[in-house]
């Protein structure tokens, strides 16, 4: 994204031996401008950095249980400004839970593999987010490897 919009800046938050790699590519890449990293664990450091318009969770929901994401969407929540938003980006499972089929058998393999994750249906994401205090949560569809849509919601 930063690559192709260059008034974008970003920031890579992530485990500290997860930045020193995505630190090393980004400066491969030419991106040392416009992104930077953020060691941070989000299960045991109190709070989020501040200061960003969106804060994009793609591919992170799916690896932990219901109550460590409800709690790292408060601690999104706590760290946005208002107008800014948060994008929740998955293979949506239906209300029912049943499909689509990609995302009903990542969700199998989440289970399979972590303690606690699983995939999710676009209704509990929705409800977790207004939950954490975001207002206007909607569904946008698409069809990219690993995700399916996302599930955005913003603060006022
Ligand atoms: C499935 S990957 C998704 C990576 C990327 N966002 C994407 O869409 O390809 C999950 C990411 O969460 C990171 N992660 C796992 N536990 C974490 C924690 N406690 N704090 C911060 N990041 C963590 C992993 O290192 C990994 O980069």
């Amino acid at each position: 994204m930063c690559q192709r919009h260059r008034r974008l800046s970003a920031t890579v938050l992530d485990l500290p031996h997860v930045c020193d790699i995505a630190a090393e590519r980004i400066g491969r890449a030419g991106l040392g401008q416009s992104v930077d990293t953020v060691a941070h664990d989000f299960r045991t450091d109190e709070r989020l950095p501040g200061g960003y318009d969106v804060v994009l969770l793609s591919s992170v929901l799916h690896n932990w249980d219901e109550p460590t994401d409800r709690a790292l969407l408060g601690r999104c929540r706590t760290a946005l400004e208002p107008d800014a938003a948060v994008v929740i980006c998955e293979l949506l499972l239906n209300p029912e839970r049943t499909g689509p089929t990609d995302a009903a058998l990542m969700g199998l393999n989440m289970v399979a593999e972590t303690q606690g994750g699983r995939n999710y249906s676009e209704s509990q994401y929705l409800a977790w987010l207004t939950d954490a205090g975001f207002t206007e949560p909607r569904v946008i569809r698409f069809d990219a490897p690993g995700a399916n849509g996302a599930v955005v919601a913003v603060t006022r």
